[in-house]
């Protein structure tokens, strides 16, 4: 009778663990990644990649989380005079690529580099850095804030533990039941 219950128990749990990790972590991505679903358009590049060129390449001018300093703000990204879109693809390639002189009525006072001064960059590389810049603008939000990396960390912890305490239950319930077949088995 006791068993019995022990194993509704450990048939509860191994259907509850499952379903309650398998829901929080479908609840993460959904947070993650607001599903542009027939929204914008597609990104020009990666914006992972560009994230990375973007940290070696441009933070000197335009701030480690794109708020500007000698150059202008990237998100929100600032309006330069005469240009209609910032955040038109074809515009941010061409300025990368091509940089910028310093006009009368732009924002800080000195011109954007070629490729931010780095030739070596490949025209993929501008691209993802366009994408990381569209991205952000979209977001509003750097990478990963250390706030949400806690949380995630805090969640998958949790899951972690979780998944230990059942594993240790049914290995309980299974030594158990062993002892008992042992103690019936000396019955006899
Ligand atoms: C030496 C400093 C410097 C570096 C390094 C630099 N920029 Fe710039 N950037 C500027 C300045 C200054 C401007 C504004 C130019 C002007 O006055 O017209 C600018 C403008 C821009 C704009 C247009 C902003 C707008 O509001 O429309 C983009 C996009 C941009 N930079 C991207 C980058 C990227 C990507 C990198 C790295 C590959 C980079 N910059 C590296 C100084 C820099």
């Amino acid at each position: 009778m006791r068993l019995n219950r022990g194993l509704k128990l450990s048939v509860l749990l191994a259907v509850a663990v499952p379903a309650l990790v398998a829901l929080t972590a479908i609840s993460t991505m959904a947070d993650s990644s607001p599903s542009p679903s027939g929204g914008p358009a597609p990104l020009p590049g990666d914006p992972a990649k560009g994230a990375t060129l973007y940290a070696a390449n441009c933070t000197s001018c335009h701030g480690a989380s794109l708020g500007g300093s000698i150059g202008p703000a990237l998100n929100p990204i600032a309006k330069l005079p005469g240009v209609p879109d910032s955040l038109d693809p074809a515009f941010l390639i061409s300025i990368i690529t091509n940089g910028r002189k310093h006009q009368a009525g732009d924002p800080g006072a000195v011109d954007m580099p070629v490729k931010g001064g780095n030739p070596s960059l490949t025209d993929q590389d501008v691209k993802d850095l366009a994408a990381f810049i569209i991205d952000q603008n979209r977001h509003g939000e750097p990478p990963l804030s250390a706030n949400e990396l806690a949380k995630r960390t805090i969640l998958w912890v949790g899951i972690g533990i979780a998944g230990m305490v059942f594993i240790t239950l049914l290995l309980a319930q299974y030594n158990m039941r062993w002892i008992a077949r042992r103690a019936a088995a000396r019955r006899r």
